[in-house]
C-alpha cells in the first residue's frame, strides 16, 4: 500500500530513487512522483501511472539532486490523479512530503489549517503533513523539533519521508508503516521495504515504531517521537542478495518465483530443532490455539490447523484477521495467536496481535521478512526464508508456510528430520511440477481455460486450502470468477453453479478421503462440470489428469503448484501483467 524511498548522500538520489520506486511498486502503482531539494526550491515531478517504464536519463534528462524522495501510490483518499500523487508541498513548497499510511484526523487538521490560511490543492489526507509541519516550524526553533510535533499530533499511521528546499537534511518516520533506513558509506537511503535500495546498501536499521530519524551532515539519529530522545538501535546486515529481488531473466516475478520455490522449500526447512523447539513448546502449553493472517497466508494457516488436527490431533482455529476483531476481546491468557504472513506488515494481522496481547495471550508468528513489525511485536518468529516477495500474489511464500507448519507440526512429534526427508521428496515434485514440459502441458491447458467465466476448485480435509488457495490465485490475477468449496459443502449449495463445460479442479490425497472427493467430482461430472483431477492417482471421472505424487498430508504443498501456473498462464493468455493485478497491492498496511 504505497511505496516510500527517499536518499541523501554525496550522489545523485534520483537514479537510485527512481530504482527504489520500480522495486517497490508491487506496494501501489496507481501514480507516482519524486522531488529533490535544491538551493531554495523543491523541484518536484509526478505521473499518474506505472513507474515500470519510465527511465529518467530518458524522459527527465535534467532532473537530480543528492536530496531526493519519491512514492509509488495505491490511491486511498482522493482519486488517481497527478494533483493527488505525491509528494505533497507547504503552502511556500519548501516542504516536501511522502507518505505511506493514513491520516485518520485528517478532516479536523485540514479544516483548522484552513482556517490558519493555508491552501490544499489535493485531496488527500497526506498533504496536512506538510502544512501542519509549515505552521509548527513558525513556533519552533528547530526543523527536528517541529517534525516531532507534526508527528504527534498526527492520528493513525504512517511512514514518512520528508524534505526542506535549500536544506541538507532528510527525516524520516515510522508508525503503523514499515520503514527502513539503508546505511552506505556516507549515503543514506529510506524505504518502505529493504529491496527498494538493496543494490546499494545491505546495512539497515529497521525503525520502531514511533521513532523518527534525522540524516544530515553525513551521519543519522534515531530519537523516539514521544521522548524526542535519541533512541538507541542495531544495524542488521540482511542476507537476502539482489538477484532474489531482480527478474533474473524472467518475463514477470511471478514465474520466477514459482521458479524458485524448490529452493525455498530447502531454505525453509533448514531450521533447525533448537529453533523449533521455543515454538513446540507454545503450542504444547496453550489452552487455545488461534490461527490468524489473511488471503494466502490464511489459506496457508487453514493447511497448518489441518496437519495439526490430522498429524497430532491439536486443534487449531483459523481465523481471518480482518475478522479477528470479532472475537479478540474472547481470547484469555494461556491462548496462543498463530499469525501467519509475507510481509509481516499486513495491517490486520498487527491488529490482532495487539489484542492477543491485550488479552494476555501469546503470539507466535511465521513470518517473511526478517525485521518486520510483525517480528517485533511477536513473542516468537519462525522465518519462512521465501526471500524478497515481488509479484503481488503470493507463491513461494505460500509454499514455505506450509512448509513450516509442516516442520512445526513433525517437530510436535518429535519427527523433525524424517519430516524433513519428506519435504526434499515433496521439492523434488515441485520441481518436476515446474520442469519445461510440464509448465507447456500447463500452459495448453490455460489457452481453453481463460475463455471461460467461471472455474471452481474443490478439496477435502488436507487439500480444502488448496481448493481456496487455487481459486484465490486464479481470480486475481486473470478475473476470471473462481471459487473453492469443500467437497462436503457441494450439495448444501454450490452444486447448482455447476453447469456443462465448467472447469472443476479437484483436489485428491491419498489420506482416506479421496474416495469422498472423488464421488464429488462424480457428481459435477453429472451435471456436466470438466474435471480437472490434481491427484495421486488418476480416475475415469478426471477429463485431464495432473499427476500429484503421493506424500500423504504433505501432498498439497506441491499439488498448489499446479494451479498457481495455471493461473500465471491464463493471465499470460488474457495478456494482463501477473505481477501487478488491477486495484491490488502488496503489504496491506490498511485496515
Ligand atoms: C494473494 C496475496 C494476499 C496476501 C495477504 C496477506 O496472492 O498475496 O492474499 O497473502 O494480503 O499478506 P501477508 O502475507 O503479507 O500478511
Amino acid at each position: 500500500m504505497c511505496g516510500i524511498v527517499g536518499y541523501i548522500g554525496k550522489g545523485d538520489g534520483a537514479p537510485a530513487v527512481i530504482d527504489g520506486l520500480k522495486r517497490l511498486e508491487y506496494r501501489g502503482y496507481d501514480s507516482w512522483g519524486i522531488a529533490v531539494s535544491e538551493s531554495d526550491k523543491i523541484k518536484f515531478h509526478k505521473q499518474v501511472g506505472k513507474i515500470g517504464g519510465f527511465e529518467l536519463k530518458r524522459d527527465l534528462p535534467d532532473f537530480g539532486g543528492s536530496i531526493c524522495i519519491g512514492h509509488t501510490r495505491w490511491a486511498t483518499h482522493g482519486g488517481v490523479t497527478e494533483k493527488n500523487s505525491h509528494p505533497h508541498f507547504s503552502c511556500d513548497k519548501k516542504i516536501a512530503v511522502v507518505h505511506n499510511g493514513i491520516v485518520e484526523n485528517y478532516q479536523e487538521l485540514r479544516k483548522e489549517l484552513e482556517s490558519k490560511g493555508h491552501k490544499f490543492v489535493s485531496q488527500t489526507d497526506t498533504e496536512v503533513i506538510a502544512h501542519l509541519l509549515e505552521e509548527n516550524l513558525k513556533h519552533k526553533k528547530s526543523k527536528k523539533d517541529a517534525v516531532l510535533k507534526t508527528l504527534r499530533e498526527i492520528e493513525g499511521s504512517y511512514a514518512l519521508g520528508i524534505i526542506f528546499a535549500g536544506e541538507e537534511i532528510l527525516f524520516g518516520a515510522r508508525k503503523g508503516s514499515p520503514l527502513v533506513l539503508g546505511v552506505g558509506k556516507q549515503e543514506f537511503y529510506l524505504g518502505s521495504d529493504v529491496p527498494a535500495f538493496l543494490k546499494h546498501t545491505n546495512k539497515v536499521v529497521f525503525l520502531d515504531e514511533f521513532q523518527m530519524v534525522e540524516i544530515s551532515g553525513g551521519n543519522y539519529e534515531v530519537s523516539d517521537v514521544n521522548s524526542g530522545k535519541a533512541a538507541k538501535v542495531k544495524e542488521t546486515k540482511i542476507e537476502w542478495d539482489l538477484d532474489e529481488a531482480e527478474k533474473g531473466g524472467h518475463p514477470h516475478f511471478m514465474i520466477k518465483e514459482m521458479l524458485e520455490q524448490p529452493t525455498v522449500i530447502e531454505k525453509t526447512i533448514s531450521i533447525s530443532e533448537e529453533e523449533l523447539s521455543p515454538a513446540v513448546k507454545m503450542i504444547e502449553k496453550a489452552k487455545n490455539i488461534y490461527v490468524v493472517a489473511c488471503g494466502t497466508a490464511l489459506h496457508a494457516g487453514i493447511y497448518g490447523s489441518y496437519l495439526f488436527a490430522l498429524e497430532n490431533g491439536v486443534m487449531m482455529q483459523p481465523i481471518s484477521a480482518g475478522e479477528f476483531p470479532h472475537f479478540g476481546s474472547l481470547l484469555k491468557k494461556g491462548d496462543l495467536v498463530i499469525t501467519v504472513s509475507q510481509s509481516g506488515e499486513t495491517a490486520d494481522v498487527l491488529e490482532a496481535v495487539k489484542s492477543a496481547h491485550k488479552s494476555g495471550a501469546k503470539v507466535l508468528a511465521l513470518v517473511n521478512v526478517m525485521g518486520s513489525s510483525l517480528m517485533r511485536a511477536a513473542d516468537y518468529s519462525l522465518l519462512t526464508k521465501a526471500g524478497p516477495e515481488i509479484c503481488v500474489l503470493s507463491t513461494k511464500a505460500y509454499v514455505s508456510q506450509q512448509a513450516m507448519f509442516a516442520m512445526l507440526s513433525g517437530a510436535l512429534k518429535g519427527k523433525v528430520s524424517a519430516t524433513k526427508k519428506l519435504l526434499l521428496k515433496v521439492k523434488d515434485d515441485v520441481s518436476s511440477i515446474l520442469s519445461e514440459s510440464s509448465r507447456k502441458n500447463i500452459a495448453k491447458m490455460a489457452k481453453k481455460l481463460a475463455k471461460v467465466d467461471n472455474i471452481y476448485a474443490l478439496g477435502r480435509g488436507i487439500n480444502y486450502s488448496n481448493a481456496l488457495e487455487s481459486c484465490l490465485k486464479i481470480k486475481e490475477v486473470s478475473y476470471i470468477h473462481a471459487e473453492g468449496f469443500g467437497g462436503g459443502d457441494l450439495k448444501h449449495g454450490p452444486i447448482a453453479l455447476i453447469e456443462k463445460d465448467v472447469p472443476v479442479l479437484v483436489f485428491a490425497a491419498n489420506d482416506g478421503v479421496d474416495k469422498e472427493i472423488v464421488s464429488n467430482a462424480m457428481e459435477v461430472k453429472a451435471r456436466g462440470a470438466e474435471v480437472i483431477g490434481i491427484s495421486y492417482q488418476n480416475n475415469e471421472v478426471f477429463e485431464q489428469y495432473l499427476p500429484a505424487n503421493d506424500h500423504g498430508l504433505l501432498t498439497p504443498i506441491a499439488s498448489i503448484v499446479y494451479s498457481q501456473l495455471m493461473a500465471y498462464y491464463i493471465a499470460l493468455e488474457k495478456n494482463l501483467d501477473p505481477d501487478k493485478p488491477r486495484n491490488l497491492a502488496k503489504s496491506v498496511t490498511v485496515k
